[in-house]
């Protein structure tokens, strides 16, 4: 049976770190502020806004709360940005995505000050991070790494299969464990579906990151891999589940993180250490 990563406790672990980092840059006058800008009234992003601003507050995190409206123009979201980046008391700006259909996402990204992209979705950042240089990373596979981390696993030499290749968590989560000397494959919308549990087979590290519920089975995993699931899905009871297949999974697998409490607690406590990195970067 696998070891199940906790990761909400892992999670608790980076907010009081990052707590104890925003007094200390606090006490030698370093903001630590946080921007949330919320575009439309999508009622899941307004969610997860709160959720982030609730983590704010418990780690000190000065916030500020942008709530446009769905008719909000290119133009003003741009203007806010930029009197964001020039606000020496936000350290960090978080645009939250999808933006309303009629707004130009790649652009809005673009316009954040690098040192200020805390979800790390700026060109800068993920060049930065493909030629391996320091800078903001995407919070959920930063968070991923920081599991495997804190569970010793260690992923030099290894197999490292990814289902999935968006740029906010496959893309990124292959470059990461690339960095670290794993050896990546990576699964898409494309791969030969009579292929795939073969691929899946191989990976030492399997990250589920392609939104299907259920998707990943317990035959599909090498005994003893470390398994993680990025997936938040709905089954067909309509309750949350992951991208993997848990029940089957768990069989098989040498470490396993549940859906919920495993890598959505991390990715949300990532963001606060990514506000501590960014404060630190803009004030050296
Ligand atoms: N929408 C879903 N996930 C995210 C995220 O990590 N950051 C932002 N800005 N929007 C999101």
């Amino acid at each position: 049976m696998a070891l199940r990563i906790d990761g909400k406790r892992l999670a608790a672990d980076v907010r009081a770190r990052a707590a104890a980092e925003v007094a200390e840059l606090a006490a030698r006058g370093i903001p630590c502020g946080l921007a949330v800008v919320l575009v439309g009234d999508d009622q899941g992003s307004a969610t997860y806004v709160r959720a982030k601003l609730r983590d704010c507050e418990q780690c000190g995190i000065p916030s500020r709360d942008f709530k446009l409206p769905e008719q909000t123009t290119q133009d003003e979201l741009m203007e806010l940005v930029r009197t964001l980046n020039d606000d020496p008391g936000i350290a960090g700006i978080l645009v939250q995505m999808p933006l309303p259909r009629h707004l130009d996402a790649e652009a809005v990204v673009a316009a954040i000050d690098p040192t200020k992209d805390v979800d790390g979705f700026h060109p800068e950042n993920l060049g930065r991070l493909v030629r391996g240089l320091p800078g903001l990373r995407p919070c959920t596979p930063a968070g991923i790494m920081e599991m495997l981390d804190a569970y010793g696993i260690d992923v030099s030499g290894k197999n490292a299969v990814i289902v999935g290749r968006s740029s906010i968590v496959g893309k990124p989560m292959s470059l990461m464990l690339l960095a670290q000397n794993a050896t990546i494959s990576v699964a898409h919308s494309h791969t030969d579906p009579r292929e795939l549990a073969r691929i899946c087979q191989s990976a030492d590290i399997l990250v589920a990151a392609c939104g299907i519920p259920k998707m990943i089975k317990g035959p599909w995993i090498k005994p003893g891999a470390a398994v993680i699931d990025v997936g938040m899905d709905r089954d067909e009871d309509g309750k949350l589940c992951g991208d993997v297949d848990f029940d089957s999974a768990e069989l098989v697998a040498g470490a396993i993180t549940p859906v919920p409490g495993g890598v959505g607690p991390m990715t949300r406590a990532m963001l606060m250490s990514n506000v501590v990195m960014a404060a630190k970067m803009q004030h050296g």
